[in-house]
């Protein structure tokens, strides 16, 4: 069963051919009109199941989107109006929605829902976001590094902010991917140790420096994400934003970086927080592109879990 639940677990040529896929697929899609199927349906008659237990815009659209494209069809779950919600195991509502359905997406709060899904499910799950990593982001930003400046490679990677759930898979790609990472941030907000030891043993070098300036010196790419996340309280708002403050990614801060460096960001973002209007919409910044590439990087997953 090849399910998309990670990137540090999926194998590293595996992804490099999944981004491969992806960028051949968007070419093809090139000057045809939105919405359109492909030339290619790999999905037709198929079914996928999209559960969120949490908001989407891009994860939602771009599934749907993506697999309409590739001729199958979807069914957006929201999982309070599903029994999940009202008490029925996760591993009965795999069982069953593998009658059904020949792929699952489920985006949830603990990393144990999405494991107890791919253990008790009998078609691929793949991983739309939970609390501690986002692979499908991840495959979508090494795609847009990549049309952008080519091979990721041996480049300079730099997060700036919270160490958060898309931080661990940015590092679980250097170490997958082969790109260096520096987290910028403050001690209490570093990303989970395990994901830098798995970077570590790959042979790249990950750096943690806590001067933003230091940090992004000579970066090729800089990200930002919110300072708080879906499943964080709310009531950390105010704490975040006094930790946080210091890590704005500004003009300044890019100025730093190379001259062609890019910046990104998954989004939603929260202008003149985590990062100023300047950059979004300023030279480095390459935000829509990534954006539009959760899609093409995404039809390239699917088509991976189910060998078609
Ligand atoms: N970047 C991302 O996953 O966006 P959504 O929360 O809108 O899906
Ligand atoms: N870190 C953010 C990413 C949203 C796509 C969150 O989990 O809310």
């Amino acid at each position: 069963m090849k399910h998309f639940l990670d990137i540090h677990t999926t194998d590293k040529a595996e992804l490099r051919s999944i981004i491969d896929q992806a960028h051949a697929m968007k070419t093809a899609r090139n000057g045809r009109p939105k919405g359109t199927p492909d030339d290619d349906q790999p999905l037709a008659g198929r079914m996928v199941a999209l559960i969120f237990e949490k908001p989407s815009t891009r994860t939602r659209v771009s599934f749907d989107v993506g697999v309409r494209q590739m001729g199958g069809h979807t069914m957006v779950l929201s999982g309070s109006e599903m029994q999940l919600g009202h008490g029925e195991t996760i591993a009965d509502t795999a069982r069953v929605l593998s009658r059904y359905v020949d792929l699952i997406m489920i985006r949830t709060f603990e990393e144990a829902t999405l494991l107890e899904m791919a253990e008790h499910a009998t078609v691929p799950v793949i991983n739309g976001l939970t609390n501690r990593t986002h692979p499908c982001q991840i495959m979508a930003d090494v795609m847009t590094f990549e049309e952008h400046r080519g091979p990721i490679a041996g480049r300079k990677v730099v997060w700036v902010g919270d160490g958060n759930n898309v931080c661990a898979s940015v590092i679980h790609g250097a170490g997958q991917f082969g790109y260096d990472f520096t987290f910028t941030g403050p001690p209490p907000l570093d990303p989970e140790r395990e994901a830098l030891d798995f970077a570590r043993a790959q042979g790249v070098a990950i750096a943690i420096e806590r001067d933003p300036m230091k940090a992004v010196d000579g970066a090729d790419l800089v990200i930002a994400d919110t300072w708080v996340s879906m499943h964080d309280p709310q009531s950390a708002k105010e704490r975040r934003h006094n930790q946080l403050r210091g890590y704005q990614v500004n003009e300044a801060l890019m100025a730093r970086a190379k001259p062609d460096s890019l910046f990104m960001h998954c989004l939603p973002a929260h202008r003149e927080d985590e990062v100023t209007s300047a950059v979004m919409d300023g030279p480095h910044s390459v935000i829509w592109d990534e954006a539009e590439n959760r899609l093409h990087a995404q039809k390239a997953v699917m088509r991976w879990c189910l060998g078609v």
